[in-house]
Parts: C-alpha cells; structure tokens; sequence
C-alpha cells in the first residue's frame, strides 16, 4: 500500500488485563498496510510495557500530555486519524470519554478526533453490568460511536460471565469494516437484529444426520456487518464452524426445531430478522435411540420423512413487532427471478436474496452474487465479490425500510 494513503488508525489501550491482547491487534492492523499510532493510558504500562508498543508500531508512544509539547501531540493525534478504536477499554476509559474528561493523551485524543470511534470494553462482568456503565455504554453510542459487547467467558480469575474482550482478530474485522464505510455514525445503533446462519441437521440416530453443505458465510458476514453497524445481534448459528465474531449475542443450534425456537424467542424483541440458514425441509419421521445395525442379508429400511414448518413464513406472516424487517434467502437454479418472485409471495418475506446455483457459486465460497428481490417489486442487483459486500446491501436494503425511514 503507498504509504501516503495508509489509513491512520489509533489504538488506544486502557489498563487492563487484556491489554495484551491488543499487542495482536496491532499486528494485524500493521500487517494489513495500517499506520497505527498506539496511545496507551498509564495504568496500560501495567500489562504491557512502551517499548513493546513502540516496537509494534514503529512509532513513538506517550502516555500524558507533556511529552513533545512542540508537536502538539494531544490536538494532532486524534485530529489525524481516519479511526480510534480502544482495546481493551475499561470501565473507567468509558467513564472518562462518556463525561469528556482530558487527563492524559488517550483521552484528549478522543475528544480531537472527528473519525469513527470503536471502544472494545472488557471487564468484570459486575462492572459491565452497573448502572454507571450502562449509561455511559448509553450516552457514548447516543454520540455516534461503536460500543462493541464484550464476550462471554473466562475472566482474569476463575470466574466467568460477559467481559471478555472479544478475539482480537475479530475486533480487527470490525475496525475493517468500520474503515470501509468511512461514515462517522453506525446506523443500526440501538436496532436488534436476529440472524441465521449455517445448516441444520436432522438426527436419525446419536451418530448419523440428514444434513446440508451450508457453511454459514454469509450469515456470519451479515452479523459482522450488522454489529460493525451498531446493531445488538443475536446470531443463531446451526453447525458452522467459524470464529465467534466480536459484539455478536451467538446461539448454537444443530436441527431445525432448535433454530425455530432460537429465532422465534430472538424474533420477539427484533427490528429485523435474516434467515441465511440452509434450513432442512424434512426430518425423518422417527429417531431412533439407539444407533441403527445393518441385518444380515437384508436391505435398510427407507427412511419415511415428514416436513419441516417454514421458520421464514412463520416470522413473516406473524411479525413479533410493528415494522419488523424480514429477509430470506433462495437458491434457484433456472427461472431465477419468477421462482424468486413466487418465493417471495409465498413466503410473505419484505426481501428475498436471490442467489443462481452455478458453477462459480458452491457452498463453502467467499464471494457469491445475487439479486435481493423487494416486495414492493425493487429489485437489487449485487455484482459477484464478496460476501460482506452483500451484507452490507442488505442492510442498506433493510435500513431504507424501516419505519420512518426515507425510501430509497
Ligand atoms: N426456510 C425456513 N424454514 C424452512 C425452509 C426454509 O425458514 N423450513 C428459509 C431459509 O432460511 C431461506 C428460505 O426459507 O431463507 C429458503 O426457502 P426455501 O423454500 O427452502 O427455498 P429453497 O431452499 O430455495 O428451496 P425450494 O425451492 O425447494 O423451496
């Protein structure tokens, strides 16, 4: 990348025990053509020292506002930046930025900058869950920055609960993303959206499955965007196995019955709902306990199926909410757009991502094209790339539709 055109990023550090962590974010920030100024706060120094900061970086590191005073450091930084993002943030980091206090370079830096501004909060769950925090979360995403959630899991002791500082490559993928869009405010702030994602598999005994070769890409590319955006995600994810990805409520699920209730009780308090799940449209009609032997000199019984109820139907025709947004996916092979048409009425969905099975299209791909059909007859083209670029369209799709929203 010319090194004039290198984003400028600032990565922030608070004191923290996984400030360690964001030593790997850095890297991949660097790695990936960024210039990443690293301002850590003093208690940051704690956990990880300046000079392994300055290394990474291969830029100077200040932690106050008295070193080269000459160069103004605590107006220029932020005024510089395309991106803050702070990891780990702390619960006082929070604390500071949500009442503009300036006590140290972080700090100032926050209230020159006039870039997207990306906290990653990490801390004890009791922390995260007090009321102060609550408001000042509140009042930071109010002003328009991305307050990313914290994971589940293990803290720095033996407990466990929400806090955890997300996996650094998947901050890196929200720092990506929110750098692409270049807009100052997330618009699916204070949304919730509900996502599917994956195959379901439908048991026939405890070893075998009827199952599909869904590898829930793009549903996992459509809860990265939508939490790049703002948005409160619940991503439930039938079989996938890919990383968990930052900000992102996941629920795992293996058969359709188990999706249906996932998305039904995520449904009930959604803006939008997305049903990217290849969703198996039978089940066998038994389960058998125990696992099924082969007899001797006789043929395997056919297996009976019965039908499986439509998850996107049932959402669409029984909206949780006034002004829910629902979306579903098809694949067709031929007819692509009156097959897509007719799915659409059917299923009495508001869009319906159309994608042609081809040769260049498999399952399992990065990049996929497509058409998003609207109900009230928009039709979207979206030219063969990857499949974050469809994210996004749907989401600007979904957006537009939302009540009070200006159509497009
Ligand atoms: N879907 C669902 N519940 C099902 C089956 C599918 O919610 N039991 C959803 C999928 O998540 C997807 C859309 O419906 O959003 C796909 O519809 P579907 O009728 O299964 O279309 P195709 O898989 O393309 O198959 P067909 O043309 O055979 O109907």
């Amino acid at each position: 990348m010319n090194k004039a055109a290198r984003p400028r990023v600032v990565l922030g550090v608070s004191g923290g025990i996984a400030a360690y962590k964001a030593c790997e974010l850095l890297r991949r920030l660097t790695e990936s053509g960024h210039e990443v100024r690293v301002v850590p706060t003093e208690a940051a120094l704690h956990f990880v020292g300046a000079a392994t900061w300055s290394a990474l970086s291969g830029q100077p590191v200040a932690t106050g506002v008295w070193d080269d005073v000459h160069e103004v450091p605590h107006v220029r930084i932020g005024q510089g930046a395309d991106l803050v993002v702070v990891a780990p943030a702390t619960t006082d980091l929070l604390a500071k930025a949500a009442h503009g206090l300036a006590d140290d370079l972080l700090t100032n830096t926050l209230l020159t900058a006039r870039c997207p501004v990306v906290f990653a909060p990490a801390m004890h769950t009791e922390m995260w869950e007090h009321p102060a925090t609550r408001e000042n979360v509140a009042t930071l995403r109010r002003r328009g920055a991305l307050v990313i959630e914290p994971a589940v899991g293990r803290l720095t002791g033996v407990d466990t609960g929400k806090g955890r500082l997300p996996d650094p490559g998947e901050i890196y993928e929200v720092c990506r993303r929110v750098l692409a869009r270049g807009v100052r405010e997330p618009d699916l702030t204070g949304r919730h959206v509900v996502i599917s994602a994956g195959g379901t598999r439908e048991p026939l005994d405890p070893v075998r499955f009827l199952g599909n070769r869904s590898s829930g890409k793009q549903g996992y590319a459509l809860a990265r965007s939508a939490a790049a955006r703002g948005a409160r995600v619940t991503l439930v994810a039938a079989n996938a196995a890919l990383p968990d990805p930052a900000g992102v409520d996941l629920v795992r699920v293996g058969s359709t019955a188990e999706l249906r209730e996932a998305v039904l009780k995520a449904a009930a308090t959604a803006d939008a709902v997305v049903m990217a799940a290849a969703v198996a449209d039978f089940r066998p009609v038994a389960y058998a306990p125990g696992k099924i032997k082969k007899r001797d000199g006789q043929e395997p019984d056919p297996v009976a199926l019965v039908r499986n109820p439509d998850i996107l139907a049932d959402v669409s025709q029984h909206r949780a909410r006034p002004g829910q947004v629902v979306v579903g996916f098809a694949a067709e092979t031929e007819d692509v757009l009156d097959n897509g048409r007719a799915k659409l009425r059917r299923k009495g969905c508001d869009l319906l991502v159309v994608n042609e099975v081809g040769e260049r299209k498999t399952f399992g791909a990065d990049e996929s094209e497509a058409v998003v059909l609207g109900a009230d007859g928009s039709e979207t083209p979206v030219p063969f790339g990857p499949k974050e670029a469809l994210a996004d369209t749907v989401w600007d799709l979904v957006v537009a539709r939302f009540p009070g929203a200006p159509h497009q």
